[in-house]
């Protein structure tokens, strides 16, 4: 396919100063204000229609006009995307909701939706040019990039809390990754990597979340995949585990692309950025009416992708929930984990403690009938419960080999 018609990505623009960049060099943050930087497309040039789109491979390349990367050859894939949109009547009922939906991220190459940040971003870096990459990481986006890394014949330096989940640092240095463990949080190890690359006369480029403009590409095409995977609907309710913020902003990105398009028509889902009660800065920004977040000095939770305490992208994410009349809600680690198992139990689904805690959350908006009975939810899984073996302690006999099983 000629490259023009693979991406029809046409600019950067900043959304807080509203200037505009080429899009065919490096960008960084904008210059003037320290924004990130998101993608625009030449909307109007994209001729596929959803029946088409329909007929591609099930993966997330198949909305490439939509994303950045401008020639096929460059796409760097490990078969991800298209995950299953699996219906939860019963966890449905036990919430006292009618049509419950959870968006199984848990099955993408890592074990996690980084996946999808990670094809776009290291693909695209490579398209323009980057061989080393640099990157602070609560553990699952650093996996995903040294894998997606490695796949592309580039070079990552991780840096992540001592703190993070430890099959995260298996999968980084099992792909080739440089890992380095930081005594601190995603903020501390994140300050680290900005000094580093400046002080470095090498050209590293920094990927940390949203300090470049195509991680959130991929992620928008969860937001893709869920209209797609409802007949080309929108839900009334979406309900996402929120750190950085991304998936959700891109979430909001690519509904507002696809209805633009004419893909989608009517009102945008009701977006919930899910935190947890030890580190809730969106929430608190959310319920005070501000623009932006305050640092969490002592951030602490055990679902650990979301252990944000100040997010590059938090005015943004502000700004999706407001303008879809949708809401920010925290949830205690004990509720979570609680409805982790009953999530497994009811349905056989073992969430990673994020998705678990869009369970929490969705638990008490339907109590208090912030979400209705009828209203169409669906629940972002972002990760494999496997992947986290800590959060479940199973206590079982173990049998001599002659012994008795009774059933
Ligand atoms: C499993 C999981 N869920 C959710 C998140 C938060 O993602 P976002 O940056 O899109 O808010 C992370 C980030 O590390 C994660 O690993
Ligand atoms: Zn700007």
């Amino acid at each position: 396919m000629a490259a023009r018609d693979f991406s029809h990505l046409d600019h950067l623009e900043c959304p807080r100063c509203g200037t505009t960049y080429d899009a065919h060099v490096l960008q960084r943050l904008c210059p003037a204000d320290g924004s990130p930087l998101l993608a625009r497309y030449d909307l109007r040039a994209v001729a596929v229609r959803p029946d088409h789109i329909g007929q591609r491979a099930p993966d997330l390349w198949r909305y490439h006009e939509l994303l950045p990367v401008s020639d096929a050859d460059h796409v760097v894939s490990l078969g991800e995307g298209m995950t299953p949109l699996l219906r939860a009547p019963r966890l449905a009922e036990e919430l006292g909701l009618r049509r419950l939906f959870v968006k199984d991220d848990g099955l993408l190459p890592t074990g996690s939706f980084k996946a999808r940040g990670a094809a776009v971003g290291v693909s695209r870096a490579r398209e323009l040019g980057v061989t080393r990459m640099a990157m602070p990481t609560n553990g699952n986006a650093g996996a995903a990039w040294s894998t997606y890394a490695t796949r592309a014949g580039l070079r990552v330096t991780v840096a992540m809390p001592v703190d993070a989940p430890w099959i995260t640092r298996a999968e980084t240095v099992v792909t080739g990754g440089d890992l380095r463990l930081v005594d601190g949080l995603i903020s501390d190890a994140g300050r680290l990597i900005g000094a580093a690359v400046q002080a470095s006369t090498d050209d590293w480029f920094d990927v940390s979340t949203l300090k470049e403009p195509y991680r959130i590409e991929g992620k928008k095409t969860m937001g893709l995949e869920i209209v797609e995977q409802l007949g080309w609907r929108m839900p009334d309710v979406i309900v996402y585990p929120t750190g950085g913020g991304v998936g959700l902003i891109g979430i909001f990105k690519a509904l507002t692309e696809a209805r633009e398009l004419g893909w989608v028509e009517g009102s945008l889902p009701r977006l919930v950025a899910v935190q947890a009660s030890g580190c809730a800065p969106i929430v608190r920004a959310f319920e005070t009416g501000a623009t932006e977040s305050v640092l969490v000095p002592e951030a602490s939770t055990i679902a650990f992708g979301i252990n944000v305490p100040k997010a590059l992208g938090d005015f943004l994410v502000l700004d999706a929930l407001r303008q879809t009349q949708g809401t920010a809600i925290a949830v205690a680690d004990s509720a979570l984990l609680a409805d982790l198992q009953v999530t497994a139990r009811l349905e056989g689904m073992f969430l990673c403690p994020e998705g678990a805690a869009t369970v929490a959350a969705t638990r008490e908006l339907a109590r208090t009938g912030w979400i209705a009975t009828d209203d169409e939810v669906v629940l972002l899984n972002t990760g494999a419960g496997v992947i986290y073996p800590e959060t479940v302690q199973v206590d079982v006999p173990t049998l001599p080999k002659d012994g008795v099983l009774e059933l």
